[in-house]
């Protein structure tokens, strides 16, 4: 059992969303998906009818969102306005515009508040929580017990990717995945607030010659050594 947070950082396609699902299932916690919540808002700029990089409007559109974010990691679910938006915002038009969006300094603000109070009711009722994103261990929840980055090779991310687009119905190529990874990477790096980085005590783990039950079993190891 888990107590305390998990915070499990870096690019995509490393494999963290489903790792982070399953080891919070296997600790009995809760999990919650920031990304999700990033491609919410993201999908609230689009329905409205706003450039995803006219910032105010994005602004108004963010605090005006009804977003729910439940953190049960069998049924992790994302209502916008009361809508379940769980496959639309793993959509195209979400993923591309996702990244401008994310940079947005308010928008950031109104989601860490809202991702701190998930976790302080997680830690209340359930003990534990794994928690993914790009900033979880330097901004959301920088005292988490176990700070964990994870990598891998450009090429093993995209074609993790492509694997998961083309099991959902999603038509992908590893060139066209591949193209999108290194663009998004590049733009949450190179962002002004909280930039994807590792955080200074976070444990790095690169998953590149892991399958999903390796990267659990490595995340496993990492939480009982602290344990
Ligand atoms: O994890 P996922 O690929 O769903 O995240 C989508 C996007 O949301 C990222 O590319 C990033 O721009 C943004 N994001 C973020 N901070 C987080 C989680 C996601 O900026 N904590």
């Amino acid at each position: 059992e888990l107590r305390g947070v998990v915070a499990l950082d870096g690019p995509s396609g490393t494999g963290k969303s489903s790792a982070a699902r399953r080891l919070a299932a296997t600790l009995r916690a809760r999990y919650l998906d920031t990304g999700a919540m990033y491609r919410a808002i993201t999908l609230a700029v689009l329905r409205a009818g706003v450039e995803p990089t006219d910032t105010e409007r994005v602004v108004e559109v963010a605090r005006a969102a009804k977003l729910t974010q439940t953190s049960d990691p069998d049924a992790s679910r994302t209502l916008l306005d009361g809508q379940d938006v769980g496959a639309e915002i793993r959509g195209p038009e979400v993923t591309l515009a996702v990244s401008p969006v994310s940079a947005v300094a308010e928008v950031r603000e109104l989601l860490v508040e809202h991702q701190r109070a998930i976790i302080a009711d997680a830690l209340a009722t359930a003990g534990g929580i794994v928690v993914e994103g790009r900033d979880i261990g330097t901004v959301v929840a920088p005292r988490a017990e176990l700070k964990v980055y994870l990598t891998a090779d450009a090429q093993a991310r995209a074609q993790r990717r492509t694997k998961q687009d083309t099991a959902s119905g999603r038509a992908a190529t590893v060139d066209a995945v591949l193209a999108d990874v290194q663009r998004r990477d590049a733009y949450d790096s190179s962002r002004r607030v909280s930039p994807l980085r590792p955080a200074e005590d976070a444990v790095e783990l690169d998953t590149t010659p892991l399958d999903l039950p390796g990267v659990v079993a490595a995340l496993l190891d990492l939480v009982e050594q602290r344990g």
